[in-house]
């Protein structure tokens, strides 16, 4: 009798519990087969990482994807940690990875962040066009990423994650579970930094800390537009108390602290002496200390009420305040960074944290916390290439640094397009821009004064009517730096690039890094 008909000869109820236990047994094999995936992937991984410690291994990637520095910066600290441990590492950016370096390199970790709205920083746009849009057979990569960015926004950590999901779609395995720094937080990098130390076997590396503020002195704090129909525009010059080092395109990182209003109010509401004394980095007493935290709103008391139990308890509740950042405007030949501040309110009417303590709360000649920060994919080209630089509002902060640094060089094949709302109030800077026109530093400027007029008028449009000399410009070489709202200019700036140079030009511009971006 053949199975088929021995199969038929048995009664249904024997045929049901037949098919059931073979339907079982299959998806135990299956199981089993997962299983054993994930463990050799498991030995494969721990393997990787015991040849790391033993310096053995095949050299590690690590690769930065980064808008405003801090990624490439966490990026350096982790090549360094691993190379100090005896690792081979190489170190790039996102911009120059191929699918063949992934298919090839056996491990690699990648620091990215995330920019705009949810969207990856400028350098990663060449590796998704080309590396990502494919499906490379990554089954030989072991990896782990760091996704840098801040739950304040609607996509957190969205390209990390995206990357994150990519590489484990194409067969790569993860070292460990993708860690996500929200602002930067300390607990986060020590996270990376932890599994980094086990990689490199060294578990007594001291804690990555953001580098402690230096001491600045507020040299001078004057008002750029007064009279101007938007907010409060300043020229705020700090001058380093320490020493201190940067180039055009860098970013300073501020310590602000609360307006002592906001903390008078506090201690008032709370029945506490702000002269109490109590044990704190940033100052002996309460109010000194309330001061460098983030001051609690009452829906935390009425959750929490013991937080106001005493003065040392106080402090100890509140985490210190977050640091603000702001494009340096000068060079250090001018003997202190000079910024462009835009006093911000919030819906409440009071001042912003970072610019409320910059233009209004801070005394003039007050000591102010901050450090300067790196931010090399906004550093101005090598050469003598020509330079279009495009800003509104403060944005202009970050181009007049370049100015500075290409007038000092000798550098003169500059175009600036500036925007603002009206050259009566808002024409920052004017008399230096005038003259770096009249002296032939400026060889082209545009102005776009929004208001001055019955049409609307911004940079985009003074961009469209000179299409011309922007393809002829393009052409000679010349690379385009971006800085300023990220709101309303450096998209529409980027659609009438990509209008009258093409989709494929701006590709070319960004992948060779003569595009680039300061937006925020
Ligand atoms: C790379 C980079 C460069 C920059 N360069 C410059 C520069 O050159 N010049 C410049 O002026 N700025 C610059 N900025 C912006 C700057 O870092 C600050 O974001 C800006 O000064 C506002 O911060 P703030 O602390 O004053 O305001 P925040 O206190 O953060 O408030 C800012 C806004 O957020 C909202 N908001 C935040 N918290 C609250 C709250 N509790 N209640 C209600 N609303 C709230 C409000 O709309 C408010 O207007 C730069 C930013 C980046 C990322
Ligand atoms: C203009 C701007 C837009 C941002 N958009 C996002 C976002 O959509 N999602 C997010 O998680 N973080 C966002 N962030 C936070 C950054 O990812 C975070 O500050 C990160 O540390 C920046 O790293 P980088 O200096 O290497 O670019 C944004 C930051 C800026 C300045």
């Amino acid at each position: 009798m053949s199975p088929a008909a021995a199969f038929d000869a048995v009664s249904p109820e024997a045929r049901r519990l037949w098919t059931a236990g073979l339907v079982a047994s299959l998806y135990a094999l299956f199981c089993l087969a997962v299983a054993l995936r994930q463990v050799l992937r498991g030995r494969a991984a721990r393997r990787e990482t015991q040849a790391l410690a033993a310096g053995t291994g095949a050299p590690v990637l690590v690769v930065h994807a980064s808008q405003t520095g801090f990624a490439e910066e966490l990026a350096l600290a982790t090549a360094k940690l691993l190379g100090d441990a005896g690792a081979r590492v190489t170190l790039k950016s996102l911009a120059e990875v191929s699918a063949l370096d992934l298919a090839t390199t056996g491990r690699a970790l990648f620091v990215v962040s995330t920019t705009g709205e949810g969207d990856a920083p400028d350098a990663a746009r060449r590796f998704i066009r080309d590396v990502m849009a494919g499906a490379p057979k990554l089954q030989g990569l072991s990896y782990g990423v760091l996704a840098l960015g801040d739950s304040s926004y609607a996509r957190f950590c969205a390209f990390g994650r995206t990357l994150d999901a990519w590489l484990a779609r194409n067969g790569a395995t993860p070292l460990f579970d993708r860690v996500e720094a929200d602002d930067g937080d300390p607990a986060a990098l020590r996270h990376w930094q932890g599994h980094v130390g086990v990689l490199a076997g060294v578990t007594d590396a001291p804690d990555w800390t953001r580098p402690r503020y230096g001491r600045w002195r507020l040299a001078d704090r004057r008002r750029l537009n007064p009279g101007g129909p938007g907010d409060a525009a300043f020229h705020i010059r700090l001058e380093p108390l320490e020493g201190a080092d940067w180039q055009a395109g860098d970013i300073l990182e501020v310590g602000p602290r609360n307006d002592p209003v906001e903390v008078a109010e506090l201690l008032v509401r709370l029945g506490l002496d702000g002269s109490a004394l109590v044990i704190a980095e940033e100052g002996a007493t309460l109010a000194e200390a309330l001061s460098w935290r983030r001051l609690p709103h009452d829906a935390v008391f009425a959750a929490a009420p013991n937080q106001a139990s005493g003065p040392q308890a106080l402090v100890d509740a509140l985490p210190a305040l977050p640091h603000r950042e702001y494009s340096i405007a000068s060079l250090p030949a001018a003997g202190g960074v000079e910024l462009l501040v835009r006093a911000m309110r919030r819906a409440d009417g009071k001042l912003g944290l970072g610019s409320g303590w910059l233009t209004a709360h801070a005394a003039d000649g007050a000591e102010i916390a901050a450090r300067v920060r790196t931010n090399r994919s906004f550093h101005a080209p090598e050469d003598d290439r020509p330079l279009i630089l495009i800003g509104n509002g403060t944005g202009l902060a970050g181009l007049r640094a370049h100015l500075k640094a290409r007038a000092a060089a000798g550098r003169h094949r500059n175009w600036l397009v500036f925007g603002e709302r009206t050259a009566a109030h808002d024409y920052f800077h004017r008399e230096e821009i005038e003259a770096w026109r009249a002296g032939g530093v400026l060889q082209r400027l545009d102005l776009a004064f929004s208001r001055d007029q019955d049409r609307k008028v911004y940079v985009q449009h003074r961009l469209m009517e000179a299409a011309e000399p922007l393809r002829a410009w393009v052409a000679d070489g010349a690379a385009i730096y971006v800085c300023g709202s990220l709101e309303g200019m450096s998209g529409d700036v980027h659609a009438v690039l990509t209008a009258v140079l093409g989709g494929e030009v701006m590709e070319r511009l960004a992948d060779e890094g003569r595009y680039r971006r300061d937006v925020y």
